[in-house]
């Protein structure tokens, strides 16, 4: 198989370690999954998972009634007849914003603690379940006085703050669809998102904490919306940072202004939506041109979302809950705002940087709010590794009981300090694969797994995968191949937003039948699932996700340059970093100053994510014969390795 894009694959075992690391008993038989597999008459997981294989529709309609509130029950679990658009649930209407928030007012969890929020100064605010359901219908309300109907779609751009979790849940209770921009991007990506949502309203703040510093979202918003050329008409700023910001009167609304009007407390009508309406838009990088716009469903994610929530994570009525993801990507979205509130539990939300004051913050917030369950990525894992043992071991960690990994690969290395100095060889770590198409978990281990630093482990109850050949057969023990899902799951994205055909084109041609993931991988003696890296031109750097052509296009954007191709570079701390290749136009000569001009160039257009490592200044680009540019060729370049075929470079 061609060489993937990215390199942070996590290698075998070192000889000497253990080959399995096996959670306690005591855990594995007192966990959710084991519950409900005694419930079904099975005494194992790999029994349990055979029957979820054999009747995964009895399995995921167990689900939807075990962990939700429906209006209406569905006629059909999984219609297959359009394929492969598939419908989940079809004729049962639900909202999540039900089952995550109103019902628990009337119910047991009313005064206990949903939201524990830590401002990176050190401001603490506690929202309990009750307090949540207040303030979402207060937000849903003050949307709804800027007219925002059923069916449209409300860009939301902000930093780490509770009304970040209100804004979603608010947009959705009343049946519009969030498209949340992470805010750690910036112009161009707001406004290619912006304009492909066509979103006539858009949720931002006057600024955002990071790293004792303001993230200017409001100009940021005001120079994409302007570029958005009159689409927008209300931009709701909610106020953080209070530094003075730029206010165009018959555009912006301040969000407190409006919410303290008595009539925003009057009850707003939760929507009974259907199973298979849209819920959300989330942008992600894909191959080639502008970013995608996701579809997700009300129906199906829900139920995919609290399913994997609560068997993985085992999430029980005292856990106190952390993942350290920002809700502007699918991991916030499905395991901070929804999954979390769904299941009733206590959850902690951290605004700012992971080291400031100190590289200590993150374990002294553990310690400070007794959390329970860790849930992170793999670049932040490395990151503060490098501060050494002894910074978790100033802190109390003993309430731990399980971690969580995601984004990419975790390399052994990394799995083994989270799991011996923060987890102190007690805590099994969940690494989740999953990816913002497939709404949940898919490969994971659960708390009866043993489990092997590196590996996602097997697929989860439902779910069935493979890795294959290009040409579509089993990949044979240990090699490399094209990770599929064999069959659709109900939190799958339903399609792309005004290109039904790219949806097709990218995910179920390559594999007819198959769901193609990007990824490539291997299956070993066990079973278990390696994933290497992404095999199309999307690189994670730092378990983000940027497309290729987002960043040449960053580049071209800037008047020195006449042609730009990146590429993903293994890198210790961020797994991939950037690197780009630039040839300029007549009249530019290369210097260091322009390489740091062109990389900050990159960092205000995109975002400071996209800062690309180098921009190294060349006189051509590798293409092939019809202009397109092979990265490929450029990666094996770069790190020595042999071009490959080059049968169908030009000239
Ligand atoms: C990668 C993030 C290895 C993978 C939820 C996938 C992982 C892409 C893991 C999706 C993991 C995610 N081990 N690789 N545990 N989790 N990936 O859409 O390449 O931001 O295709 O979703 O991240 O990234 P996305």
């Amino acid at each position: 198989m061609a060489i993937s894009n990215e390199s942070t694959a996590a290698t075998s075992e070192q000889s000497g370690a253990p080959k399995f690391y096996y959670p306690s008993e005591e855990l594995a038989q007192n966990s959710n999954i084991m519950a409900y597999a005694r419930e079904k008459g099975f005494s194992s997981f790999e029994e349990l998972y055979q029957w979820t294989i054999q009747e995964p529709q009895q399995f995921w309609s167990d689900m939807a009634t075990r962990f939700l509130e429906w209006y209406q029950p569905w006629n059909q679990v999984l219609d297959e007849s359009n394929a492969p658009f598939f419908k989940w649930f079809t004729g049962g209407k639900i909202n999540i914003v039900h089952n995550a928030v109103d019902r628990h007012v009337n119910g047991p969890n009313r005064d206990k603690t949903a939201l524990i929020w830590e401002s990176e100064q050190g401001e603490s605010r506690r929202y309990t379940y009750g307090q949540l359901a207040e303030e979402v219908n207060r937000f849903a309300n003050v949307l709804r006085s800027l007219g925002v109907q059923k069916g449209d779609i409300v860009t939301i751009y902000l930093s780490r703050v509770p009304e970040l979790l209100f804004a979603m849940l608010a947009t959705v209770k009343i049946g519009a669809m969030h498209s949340v921009v992470y805010g750690g991007f910036s112009i161009d990506a707001l406004q290619a998102r912006i304009v492909d949502a066509k979103s006539r309203v858009v949720i931002t703040g006057d600024g955002g904490w990071m790293n004792n510093k303001i993230v200017e979202l409001k100009k940021i918003t005001d120079a994409a919306v302007d570029e958005a050329q009159g689409l927008v008409e209300k931009v709701l700023v909610v106020r953080r940072t209070g530094h003075d910001i730029a206010f165009n009167e018959s555009r912006d609304v301040w969000y407190h202004e409006l919410a303290a009007q008595p009539a925003m407390d009057e009850p707003c009508a939760t929507e009974q939506m259907d199973a298979e309406d849209p819920m959300f838009l989330l942008y992600t990088s894909g191959s080639t041109g502008t970013p995608k716009g996701l579809v997700h469903s009300c129906g199906g994610y829900q139920v995919q979302v609290a399913a994997t929530l609560s068997f993985t994570f085992d999430i029980k009525p005292d856990d106190v809950y952390w993942c350290t993801a920002d809700p502007g990507w699918i991991t916030g979205h499905s395991y901070i705002v929804y999954g979390p509130f769904i299941l009733g539990a206590t959850q902690v939300v951290y605004e700012g940087a992971p080291t400031y004051p100190n590289p200590g913050r993150w374990w002294e917030i553990a310690q400070k709010y007794g959390v329970t369950i860790q849930y992170t990525a793999p670049t932040a894992v490395r990151s503060l590794m490098r501060f050494g043992d002894e910074v978790p071991r100033q802190y109390d960690l003993s309430k731990l009981r399980l971690l969580g990994s995601v984004g990419e690969p975790i390399n052994p290395e990394a799995w083994r300090w989270y799991y011996r100095v923060v987890g102190q060889e007690r805590c099994p770590i969940m690494d989740t694969w999953w990816q913002t198409e497939t709404g949940g978990f898919m490969i994971a281990p659960n708390p009866t797994t043993p489990l092997k630093p590196g590996s996602g482990t097997k697929p989860f109850l439902g779910i069935e995968a493979d890795v294959l050949t290009e040409e579509g057969q089993p990949a044979s023990g240990n090699d490399d191949g094209l990770l599929v899902i064999k069959r659709p799951w109900p939190a799958m994205l339903r399609t792309i937003h005004g290109d039904p055909q790219r949806y097709v084109d990218t995910y179920w041609s390559r594999l007819p039948g198959n769901y193609t993931a990007g990824d490539s991988a291997r299956k070993d003696e066990d079973g278990y699932y390696w994933i290497i890296g992404r095999i199309d031109d999307v690189i994670k750097v730092s378990g983000y996700r940027l497309g290729t052509a987002e960043v040449e296009s960053a580049l071209v954007s800037h008047p020195a340059v006449a042609e730009a191709a990146a590429i993903g570079l293994p890198h210790e701390l961020k797994g991939n970093a950037i690197h780009t290749y630039v040839i300029l136009r007549q009249g530019h000569e290369p210097s260091d100053a322009l390489a740091d001009e062109l990389r900050k160039h990159v960092g205000k257009e995109l975002g400071p994510i996209a800062r690309p490592e180098t921009v190294n200044f060349v006189p051509n680009l590798p293409k092939t014969r019809s202009g397109k540019i092979m990265r490929r060729v450029l990666k094996a370049r770069a790190l020595g390795l042999p071009e490959g075929d080059l049968s169908t470079l030009e000239g």
